[in-house]
């Protein structure tokens, strides 16, 4: 038996984590069962940690020195068998950052000029010569802004929109860069580009600028075999009449490939409050290429067809005389007309429309090439205009994203249903750009909801844990004094009147149900430990709002004994966006409490924070929130007993929260599920729950009867999941109908049921899986493999006539509980397993 798929702190090989004692973690192949494993770690002075062998079966270790600043770890691991036989040691490495503010020897620079909050700037260019030995080198760098680097003309890494997305006030997260192959022995060369990004450009629905600040600037540290050989200062050239006039995040890019920087200024010195801190995320970079088709719409305009919404941007090469201009609009949809929009993805006010995500170069003479490099787009369109000869095979397009590890194979027999699950593996990849979004287009905004309810499909699509840990501490770090969390993270584009909508029941809940996901799905209990304050300040927020009354908030009818357990405080969006024919929106949704969904979700809130109390063994948090869950349980009863919030309501979210959340006393349970049936059937069996209770329908149906499960998802009508993928999309829409944008993954959270129910494939504890597929509707067939943190693990149904064959395969090392749908269980272990029923 030996270790495969070695990771540090769920990333493989990392350079520049800033983590103490990080866990070592493996997967099993070839033998049954691990029973003891060995970890030898040396860095450059010898051996640091010799573990001997240790018995056991867990496949992670935690390193147990103190590390240093640039500290670089060789680990090796080997495992001993069922049968007490070592295997072939494997091999990994990790590599510490800068871990001192005294390391860095480096100064924030940035251009030489004032800056007026209301002036947009070229990018800056800086450069610097310098003498290198050959040796190891590394470049530590990071931006208020964006940046690239090139040393001796090439470019340093593949980090797209580096250094990523925090709120640069508290933290910013810095690169570490194996540079050394690109030094020569003798004068070098480097350069670096830096534009506003999100710190000072567009950001938000609105495109708000100088959210983080109005002077960018970058801090670069250049070291070879350790020690610092070129660090930013104000001996850097400086100019900004480079080719880039012009580059903003969401409007795109100006670019006169006529200029070149001339250097003529030098670099002021600045500085900037906060040390740099390592990310411990994987980068964001270049992933898929696609080619275009070309279409001529009814108006006679250009388009480029790309065939998959993507979030990214193009690539093109041209041959052109001086002067000739490339103008280039990107959008996801052609209008009822055929013409190209952006309306769908625009918001509009007096001042402003927004994104413009549109890119104008112009030519220099003979071969221009050009690439966009400080914004990403959505769109699977371009509106083509240009005045230069062209062909097709000119143009690129270029999926950007965070480079998470993808962990998911499905299929069935529907093609609808496989096209969906498609669907939402490129919505969930053109969400992920160091922060999960909403949208790549209108707001591109760290929605805590949208996440939070995503959370548990993206946990099988990807290797979550360390995006979704960045995530957290971009949260915590939004964090309100009073504890309330923020509804985006991280905080910037956000407008006032939104601020009043932070702690919406469903959005910042993200706080504590992100993390505990993560912990189930990962085994990952330190991001437990390391988020509890905040999630307790949280709850205890939350807790104080029981009781307490609102200036908007409108009797509940409730009886007067239970009302300090109801929340009928602050404005939230409630359950949100129904389809409109089951709840047209008002004004006065957005502006005061939803008592009813707050209150269940602090029940849900509490239940969950009793488990993560009870595995941090904390007794008497744990004891206090199981209480309270109890006693606010009793007052959603209550508030459902109400002429207002009755369960005899064709509104499905109302009915499927209580049931899913377990809300509800036996006989309200019993009412609720017979009034569900009722509402589907009168509402012909379309989905008719909102933003919150869409991931929770198909669940509580199946407890119910799978059938009725498969009847709604089966079902190829809007609103319904299916009748995106029957229209043709490629991505997730956010409305039901298509109307507005097309590329919000939220509505995707169904392919959790997929893969935990359908194919049943659930984690469930170190090295143990439940397997428990669950066939039916028109579907003859149905089979997943996840790479979970585990290992591989597949599951998968056949029908044969009468019989089902379930077939699968548990990792080595691990075992689990297959139960199949008659009721028959077995144990199995590492390797194939095969049942008929
Ligand atoms: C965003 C959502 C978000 C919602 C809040 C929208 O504009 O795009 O995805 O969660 O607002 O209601």
């Amino acid at each position: 038996m030996h270790a495969v798929r070695l990771q540090t702190e769920y990333l493989t090989n990392p350079m520049g984590i800033d983590i103490q004692n990080p866990r070592l973690m493996w997967n099993c192949e070839s033998g049954i069962r691990q029973t003891a494993w060995e970890i030898i770690c040396r860095n450059s002075s010898g051996v640091t940690w010799d573990s001997k062998k240790v018995e056991g079966s867990s496949m992670r270790a935690v390193y147990p020195r103190e590390l240093s600043s640039r500290e670089q770890i060789t680990w090796k691991v080997r495992l001993w068998d069922e049968n007490d036989i070592p295997g072939e040691w494997s091999e990994g490495t990790f590599e510490m950052g800068l871990l001192k503010a005294s390391d860095w020897k480096a100064q924030w620079i940035s251009g030489d000029y004032r800056v007026r909050r209301k002036n947009r700037y070229p990018v800056d260019c800086f450069r610097k010569t310098f003498k290198a030995m050959t040796g190891s080198a590394r470049l530590y760098i990071t931006a208020c802004g964006l940046y690239e680097a090139v040393i001796n003309g090439r470019r340093v890494g593949d980090f797209v929109l580096a250094p990523g997305h925090t709120d640069y006030r508290k933290r910013i997260q810095y690169q570490t860069y194996d540079v050394t192959d690109l030094l020569v022995p003798g004068i070098n060369v480097m350069e670096i580009e830096l534009a506003d990004g999100w710190y000072r450009g567009s950001c938000g629905a609105w495109g708000l600028r100088n959210q983080y600040g109005t002077r960018t600037k970058v801090i670069a540290q250049l070291e070879a075999d350790g020690q610092a050989i070129l660090v930013t200062d104000s001996s850097w050239e400086w100019s900004n009449d480079g080719p880039i006039r012009f580059a903003d995040n969401q409007d795109g890019e100006v670019v006169d490939g006529r200029m070149t920087p001339g250097y003529g200024g030098k670099a002021a010195v600045t500085s900037h409050p906060v040390t740099p801190s390592a990310s411990n995320n994987v980068p964001v970079s270049e992933g898929e290429h696609f080619s275009p088709d070309i279409l001529t719409t009814p108006g006679g305009k250009t388009v480029l067809d790309f065939h998959q919404n993507i979030a990214g941007y193009l690539e093109f090469t041209l041959n052109a005389n001086a002067g000739q201009r490339v103008f280039l609009r990107f959008g996801e949809v052609l209008d009822e007309n055929g013409e190209f929009t952006q309306k769908n993805i625009q918001c509009a006010s007096k001042k402003r429309v927004t994104p413009l995500q549109q890119v104008e170069y112009i030519c220099k003479e003979g071969k221009n090439y050009y690439k966009t490099r400080f914004a990403i787009f959505g769109f699977q369109y371009a509106l083509l205009e240009t005045d230069a000869d062209w062909r097709p095979e000119d143009f690129t397009a270029i999926a950007v994203h965070s480079a998470m590890e993808e962990t998911l194979d499905f299929s069935c027999s529907h093609e609808l249903i496989n096209r969906f699950a498609k669907n939402t593996l490129w919505s969930a990849r053109n969400n992920h750009a160091d922060v999960p979004t909403d949208c790549p287009t209108r707001e591109r905004h760290g929605w805590t909801g949208d996440a939070e309810i995503f959370v548990g499909t993206a946990c099988y699509l990807f290797n979550y844990d360390a995006f979704a840990g960045k995530y957290v501490r971009d949260m915590q770090d939004s964090q309100r004094r009073n504890g309330n969390i923020r509804q985006i993270s991280p905080v910037g584009g956000i407008d006032f009147y939104m601020n009043t909508m932070d702690g919406s029941a469903g959005w910042s809940d993200a706080i504590v149900l992100i993390p505990y996901r993560i912990w189930k799905m990962y085994g990952d209990d330190k991001i437990l430990e390391t988020t509890y304050p905040s999630m307790r300040r949280y709850t205890e927020y939350k807790i104080r709002s029981l009781g307490k009354w609102y200036r908007t908030s409108k009797p509940t009818g409730i009886e007067r004994g239970y009302r300090r357990y109801i929340s009928n405080y602050g404005q939230s969006y409630g359950e949100w966006s129904e389809p409109i024919d089951v709840k047209p929106f008002r004004t006065s949704d957005f502006i005061s409490p939803h008592p009813e969904e707050t209150t269940a979700y602090i029940v849900y809130l509490l239940e969950h924070m009793g488990q993560i109390a009870e595995a941090l063994h904390l007794t008497e948090d744990q004891e206090r929130y199981a209480f309270l869950a109890g006693e606010v349980r009793k007052g959603y009863q209550k508030l459902s007993e109400t002429r207002k919030y009755t369960l005899d309501t064709d509104r499905q979210a109302r009915l499927v929260r209580p049931l899913y959340m377990r809300l509800l006393n036996e006989e309200q349970t019993a009412y609720a599920k017979d009034r569900l049936l009722q509402a589907l059937d009168h509402y012909h069996w379309h989905l008719g729950t909102g933003f919150l209770s869409t991931p929770f329908i198909l669940p509580v149906l199946q407890d119910m009867n799978p059938g009725y499960a498969y009847r709604l998802l089966e079902n190829e009508e809007c609103p319904g999941w299916l009748y995106m993928a029957k229209a043709g999309a490629t991505t997730v829409w956010e409305g039901w109908e298509g109307h507005d944008s097309h590329n919000h993954y939220s509505k995707g959270a169904v392919c959790e049921w997929i893969i935990s129910q359908m194919c049943g494939i659930q984690v469930s504890g170190e090295n143990h899986f439940i397997i428990a597929p669950v066939p039916g509707g028109s579907l003859s067939y149905a089979r997943a493999s996840y790479r979970s943190v585990y290992g591989e693990v597949e599951s998968g149904w056949e029908r044969n006539g009468e019989r089902t064959v379930f077939t699968g395969k548990i990792p080595s090392n691990c075992t689990a509980c297959v139960r199949l749908p008659g009721g028959k269980e077995y144990t199995v272990g590492a390797g194939t397993f095969n049942f008929e029923e």
